[in-house]
């Protein structure tokens, strides 16, 4: 169920690149394996996954990279153009025009766009560079509200918060004006962009949390899992992975991605570089997304060596004049080598040796349902809570009866059966465990209108 946005990108990739080859040869098509993709992003979409690049508004009108980009990417992030700073340069007056230019561009050409990025402490306008505490929090939460409500719907992914851990061994916070105004200002964004934009998977995304073993990836980790615990609405988790001799591609990388993984939330690979190409690198990345069931996509930050960020490290897939590099050779026939994902999508390795096991409490004692709407025109999405009665849960069940019209679309860390009239709710796996008195939380969007709901619960 959680997939089933990636999925559907990724099968619109494959309808755009394949409808040729299945007019051409139905029969081979039936007796014969699928052909291997001859792009990135076809390949990719093969394997259930999609692949992206970074996009600049500002090279839209070079042919050049417009080839190449239609050509071999089915999912796009701009560069800059959503960042704060270009998207409320004064407080209160928004900019969209170069974000919509790119989200155009690409959804005009089915290609998905990841929206990069609604709070983080760099790229600020420098109104809000000089803002603290609660004006300063309140600016950011409707930032993430506005930018997020103006592309509801066209993004299928939000990087909520980026880049807010600090690198070396303390795996404390970033010091950042957004941190001091309170160490919920994360936690705060997650819950206003589900709100503005309830169809988007929510992503916490990061650099330096690719090596297992380091502080700031364990605390990312421990974030994440924390959220998760509580009903914090978050979905994914990015790993940029700009990788050089400093912050090289670490040889435990796939269990970094698995571990996430494991916690519920998918994976991405978002903003990939790598010093010099090492196409043994650039393949070792692709093969440890494909071994993870939920590492469903992969961008590279930038298309040609020539864009990049750090264009003296050519660490791009293309050199400056279009031509594939070896790097590009190796991702793929890594993608055309992986194997195809199983229809669900189990975690995939056992918790990290950081969980420890929880130890499993009796199930008696009940548990009660409550539900908040936020409903507007059409739709609404409704948050339930699960709180436990004097025993803890060791699995849950609630069930809502949906007014004639409410159809469920899309839901979060629970899963359903039904989507209209009496709809059952089940924990997954990392919610079903509830201490005495404590809660949990699901959610779901529907279109309709909620009417009043009176959730029950069940303990099993
Ligand atoms: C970079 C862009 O590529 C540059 O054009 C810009 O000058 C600075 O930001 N982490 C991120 C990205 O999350 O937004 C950054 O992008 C690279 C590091």
């Amino acid at each position: 169920m959680r997939n089933a946005k990636w999925k559907a990108a990724s099968r619109a990739a494959i309808a755009l690149t394949g409808a040729g080859a299945l007019a051409a040869g139905m029969a081979l098509v039936l007796t014969a394996p699928a052909a291997a993709g001859t792009t990135l992003g076809a390949s990719a979409a093969e394997k259930g996954r999609y692949f992206g690049t970074a996009v600049a508004a500002g090279r839209l009108n070079d042919g050049a990279y417009t080839t190449i980009l239609n050509r071999e990417f089915n999912m796009v992030t701009p560069e800059n153009e959503m960042k704060i700073d270009a998207t409320e340069p004064q407080q209160g007056q928004f900019s969209y025009g170069a974000a919509e230019q790119i989200v155009n561009h690409a959804r005009s050409r089915g290609m998905n766009v990841r929206g990069h990025t609604l709070a983080w402490h760099s790229q600020q306008p420098g109104w809000m560079q000089n803002m603290s505490g609660s004006a300063l929090r309140q600016a950011m939460l409707n930032h993430v509200t506005q930018v997020a409500t103006h592309f509801r719907g066209q993004v299928v992914a939000w990087d909520v918060v980026n880049e807010a851990f600090a690198d070396g061994s303390s795996g404390a916070r970033r010091d950042s004006n957004l941190q001091r105004t309170g160490n919920d200002w994360i936690e705060a964004a997650f819950r206003a962009a589900r709100a503005a934009d309830p169809g988007a998977k929510l992503c916490y995304n990061d650099y330096n949390t690719d090596d297992w073993t380091h502080a700031k990836t364990q605390a990312v980790y421990s974030m994440v899992r924390d959220f998760k615990q509580r009903g914090v609405p978050i979905d994914c988790v990015g790993l940029q992975s700009h990788f050089n001799n400093n912050s090289p591609y670490p040889g435990n990388y796939r269990t970094t991605l698995s571990s996430f993984a494991a916690l519920g939330v998918d994976v991405q690979i978002t903003e990939l570089d790598i010093e010099g190409a090492s196409a043994t690198w650039y393949r070792g990345v692709v093969e440890d997304c494909l071994a993870v069931a939920r590492c469903n996509g992969i961008t590279v930050w930038g298309i040609r060596d020539s864009d990049s960020w750090r264009a003296s490290q050519t660490p791009l897939l293309f050199t400056s004049s279009g031509a594939k590099k070896p790097a590009y050779d190796a991702v793929l026939t890594a993608l055309n080598n992986g194997t195809t994902p199983p229809t669900t999508t189990p975690p995939t390795t056992t918790p990290p040796p950081t969980t420890p096991p929880p130890t499993t409490p009796p199930a008696n004692g009940g548990c009660t349902a409550t539900v908040t709407v936020n409903q507007w025109t059409g739709g609404f999405v409704a948050n339930v809570r699960v709180t436990a009665g004097s025993s803890a849960l060791n699995s849950w069940t609630v069930t809502i009866a949906l007014p004639s019209g409410a159809t469920v679309t899309n839901a979060w860390s629970a899963d359903r059966s039904g989507n209209t009239g009496t709809t059952n709710w089940t924990n997954v796996a990392y919610n079903g465990q509830v201490g005495a008195g404590q809660s949990t939380e699901f959610g779901f969007q529907a279109n309709g209108t909620a009417g009043s709901l009176s959730p029950t619960c069940a303990a099993r």
